[in-house]
Parts: structure tokens; C-alpha cells; sequence
């Protein structure tokens, strides 16, 4: 007997961001974060078990994973077979509508997707919360925040029932607008969950856990109060901060691009000279995400535009988090 899902999950932006374990095993991060779910880049996933396949198969966006890929993924079925006591080979198909592993948090949209899809399919009902404790297992930690939908808080906690995603606000609102410049959509070269491990070796990290418990109310209270220039302030500082940790841990993670670097001081120069209110964050990669009101938007893509460094612009708007779909990819 077959049994096959699919799911769609979103990507997700943090405003506090989750950098470094402390827990490896559990998958437990240093620190909360904050997020939010975003409604123009997403995965889609279907999974299928059946008697009928000799192999596990993941295709990405149309290519079979191989490797470190393969086995991430592989690795987290397992889990999901264990719980389902089935031992049922899979076939995984899916498509991301944005780049892959440039710094849009693919991963996080793809274990999101995975973890609901590949749970449809054996059957187990899951609360959305129990569905974010099992996508944080992923090798994707932050998968666990595409679960929900709009704003978002991943509790630390201090054991696998309580480090999980929850929303706190919805995605309607507030008329914020994540836009993307993708730079280069060059992958990676280490990938996220490689440099987690060793985060803790920068001299600045425990200086940067003691604030987060902090930071993240902070965060919480700007959005609760519609302060768009303090939260522009925090989020582009935050990003910067993050940065600086993976600047100075060993060995020392470099995700910019030239490009990268020309936006973030393009960015800050339009709001010196009162061009435009936007703010800047980045992950581990190149391509970046700036965050205006959304009466702002359709100026910040042609200013965007007209650097002549952006290749794709990719317009976002806080969105609902993982839902299943009826429109299988095979
Ligand atoms: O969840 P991971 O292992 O893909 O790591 C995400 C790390 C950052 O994107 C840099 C920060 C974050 O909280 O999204």
C-alpha cells in the first residue's frame, strides 16, 4: 500500500536569530528567536512510502539529492518511519519558488514541508506544535518556525517538548514588506548547520546570549506597538551582530559578496540622506532582505533596480505558516 502528501511551507525571516546549540543532540538552540513567516517564497513537497520502491529518492528542484543532502533528509524520514513504526522506502520530490542555499533559509521552508507532508502521508496526526518540535529535529533548526503562521517566537526551552515555534501575532496584522535583492544565486559553501557547531568558539557569544533574553521582548513589544524605526533599528543591528559571531568563530564563516556589502551601505546612506525608511538582514549567505512599510515597497524595488547589482527582486509580506496541498508534484 502506498500512501503519499504534499505539503506547502513558507520561509521564514528572523528578527532575533537562532545561532549556535546548545544541544546538539536535541537540536536545541543557544537562544530563542523571533520570525516571521513570509508569503513569496516557499517550498512544495510530496512524499510517498510505498512497498513498491528498493530506495529512498529526494529530487530538488528537479535534480536527485546525493550526499550530505540525501542523508540530512534520509535522516529526518527515519525519524518520522520510527514514529509511524512503518519501514517503507520514500520517494520525495520538491521545488522551492525561490534560490537554494544562498541565504533565504530554503532549508527551513523544506524541513517545515517535509515534516508535514512526510507525516500526512503515515498517517500521524500532529498538533501544529508537536509539528514544530519535530521540524526543529531537522538539521534545520529554524524549520520549526515555518510551522506557524505570521509572527512567530521558537521557545529555547530546555528539553525537546519545550523548544518549539508558536505565533503570536497574525499575518495580517501588519502591512510590513520583506523585500529580497538576491545578489548571486552562488549555494553556500558551509552550510548553516555546520556553522552552528562551532559558534561558540567567538570570544563574543556568551556576550551575545546573556542579551538575547532580553532582545526577543523587546522585539515583541515593538511589533505589539507598531514602532517601525525602533524594529528596523533592532532587526539590522541584530543582523550585524550575528555577523560579528560568525566573523570571529573558528574557523571563520564569510557569507558576504561584494554585492552584499554595496546594498547594506547603500541602505543605510537612503536613510541618512531621508531617501527611504529601510532596514537591512541577512542569513548565512549573500542575497538579503530589507523590510519597509508597504507603502514603501514598490519605491524600494525600483531604487533596488536601479543599483544595477540586484539580479532578482522577490517582493514578501508576513504570511499563513505550513498547510497540506491537494496539488501532488507526482
Ligand atoms: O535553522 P538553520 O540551521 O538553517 O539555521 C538558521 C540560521 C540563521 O538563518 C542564520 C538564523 C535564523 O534564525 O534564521
Amino acid at each position: 500500500m502506498s500512501k503519499k502528501a504534499t505539503a506547502v511551507a513558507p520561509s521564514n525571516l528572523a528578527f532575533i536569530k537562532y545561532w549556535g546549540r546548545k544541544d546538539e543532540e536535541l537540536f536545541l538552540p543557544a537562544n530563542g528567536s523571533v520570525s516571521v513567516a513570509l508569503d513569496g517564497m516557499k517550498t512544495t513537497t510530496t512524499v510517498e512510502f510505498s512497498d513498491d520502491f528498493t530506495t529512498d529518492s529526494v529530487t530538488l528542484n528537479g535534480l536527485l539529492l546525493e550526499g550530505f543532502g540525501l542523508a540530512r533528509v534520509v535522516k529526518h524520514l527515519d525519524r518520522i518511519r520510527d514514529l509511524a513504526q512503518i519501514g517503507q522506502k520514500v520517494r520525495v520530490v520538491t521545488n522551492n519558488s525561490f534560490p537554494t542555499g544562498t541565504g533565504l533559509s530554503t532549508s527551513a521552508s523544506g524541513f517545515a514541508a517535509l515534516t508535514m507532508a512526510a507525516c500526512a502521508a503515515v498517517g500521524l496526526e500532529l498538533s501544529s506544535k508537536e509539528l514544530s518540535i519535530l521540524a526543529r529535529k531537522s538539521s534545520s533548526g529554524s524549520a520549526c518556525r515555518s510551522i506557524p503562521d505570521g509572527f512567530s517566537e521558537w521557545y529555547d526551552g530546555d528539553s525537546s517538548e519545550t523548544s518549539y515555534a508558536e505565533s503570536f501575532l497574525p499575518a495580517d496584522y501588519w502591512d510590513l514588506s520583506f523585500v529580497v535583492a538576491v545578489v548571486s544565486d552562488k549555494p553556500k559553501h558551509v552550510p548553516s548547520t555546520v556553522g552552528h557547531a562551532s559558534a561558540q568558539t567567538s570570544p563574543f557569544f556568551e556576550t551575545r546570549r546573556s542579551l538575547m533574553p532580553g532582545r526577543i521582548e523587546k522585539t515583541k513589544e515593538l511589533l505589539k506597538k507598531k514602532d517601525f524605526t525602533a524594529l528596523g533599528e533592532l532587526v539590522e543591528a541584530e543582523a550585524l551582530e550575528l555577523h560579528t559571531i560568525m566573523l570571529t568563530q573558528k574557523p571563520a564563516l564569510i557569507y558576504w559578496s561584494p554585492g552584499t556589502v554595496v546594498l547594506m551601505q547603500t541602505c543605510q546612506k537612503w536613510r541618512e540622506e531621508g531617501e527611504i525608511e529601510a532596514y537591512f538582514s541577512l542569513n548565512t549567505g549573500q542575497d538579503m532582505y530589507f523590510m519597509v512599510r508597504s507603502k514603501d515597497e514598490a519605491k524600494l524595488v525600483s531604487m533596488l533596480e536601479q543599483t544595477g547589482i540586484v539580479k532578482e527582486i522577490i517582493i514578501n509580506h508576513p504570511g499563513k505558516g505550513a498547510v497540506l496541498s491537494d496539488d501532488h508534484l507526482f
